[in-house]
């Protein structure tokens, strides 16, 4: 590829991201609203806002592919959902379409999905069921994906991640964890498949306690490496046990089904 462009290159997984994808493109545009320091040999920077349309198509003009991690990453009132997540999303299409409809990886979250409980197994054809308005803006997101695809021919990956951090941080994490090499993995395969259509993927890596099976995107030949179970030790010893009878327990959103609705439009 000669240009990708990567959304929220200054979060928590663009940072990594944009160390470990450097082999992927001969260019590696970065865009963030955050400080993103100084540009490598390889690298240009280009801040924009995800709200700013004719940002976003100056942005995209000229890539090849767009890892979209930029936006709200966590539950938040409904101005900033719509605001930055559902706009945001809308202008990365309407950018997309504008020029030459670059192949997308779209990060959703395993919070498009949170109301199923802990003791279910999901695959991609299970029907959304949100956890929150971050949850919902995910749902919009991917749908977002799906009709861009069935009316224009758009190709997109919804990446559905669980918790991608450096180690898992917590019991519910033993499941939902994706590291960041099982990640950097899956982009890779993501840009290089001739044929990518819209496909769903659980971003979760090879863990024992895993709920979610990803057997519709086998195509894509990506196989995780890493396994939570390998940190359960850790966690055990450190984490408290929760209350089993909390729905945060209960359900694979864990916290997020709990959080209240902040409607402030
Ligand atoms: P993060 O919050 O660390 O990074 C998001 C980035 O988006 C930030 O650098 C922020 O400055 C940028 N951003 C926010 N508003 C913006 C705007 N209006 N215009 C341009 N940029 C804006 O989040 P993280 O953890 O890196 O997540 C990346 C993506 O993956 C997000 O879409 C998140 O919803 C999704 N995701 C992450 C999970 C995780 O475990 N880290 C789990 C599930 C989904």
């Amino acid at each position: 590829m000669h240009r990708l462009l990567i959304t929220g290159a200054a979060g928590g997984i663009g940072r990594i991201m944009r160390q470990k994808l450097a082999s992927l493109a001969t260019i590696v545009r970065l865009s963030d609203i955050s400080d993103l320091g100084e540009a490598a040999p390889h690298e240009e920077i280009m801040p924009c806002d995800l709200a700013d349309s004719q940002g976003m198509r100056d942005l995209v003009d000229g890539c090849d592919g767009i890892l979209h991690l930029g936006g709200m990453a966590g539950e938040a009132p409904s101005s900033q959902i719509v605001g930055i997540n559902i706009t945001g999303c809308l202008n990365l299409y309407e950018a997309a379409r504008a020029h030459g409809m670059p192949r997308i990886l779209l990060a959703s979250s395993q919070h498009a999905m949170g109301f199923y409980r802990q003791d279910e197994q999901l695959d991609a054809t299970m029907p959304m069921r949100p956890d929150g308005l971050y949850g919902l803006s995910k749902c919009f997101s991917e749908l977002t994906a799906q009709m861009y695809f069935d009316k224009f021919g758009q190709e997109t990956a919804i990446v559905r991640i669980g918790s991608c951090f450096e180690a898992p941080r917590d019991r519910r994490m033993l499941a939902t964890w994706l590291s960041y090499e099982d990640f950097a993995a899956l982009v890779h395969r993501v840009f290089k498949v001739p044929r990518l259509g819209c496909t769903t993927v659980w971003g979760v890596s090879n863990n024992d306690a895993r709920w979610w099976d990803n057997r519709t995107a086998n195509f894509l030949g990506w196989q995780p490496k890493d396994n939570a179970a390998d940190h359960r030790d850790r966690i055990e010893a450190t984490q408290p046990m929760p209350d089993r009878t909390s729905r945060a327990s209960i359900y694979q959103g864990g916290p997020f089904v709990e959080k209240p609705i902040v409607h402030d439009l």
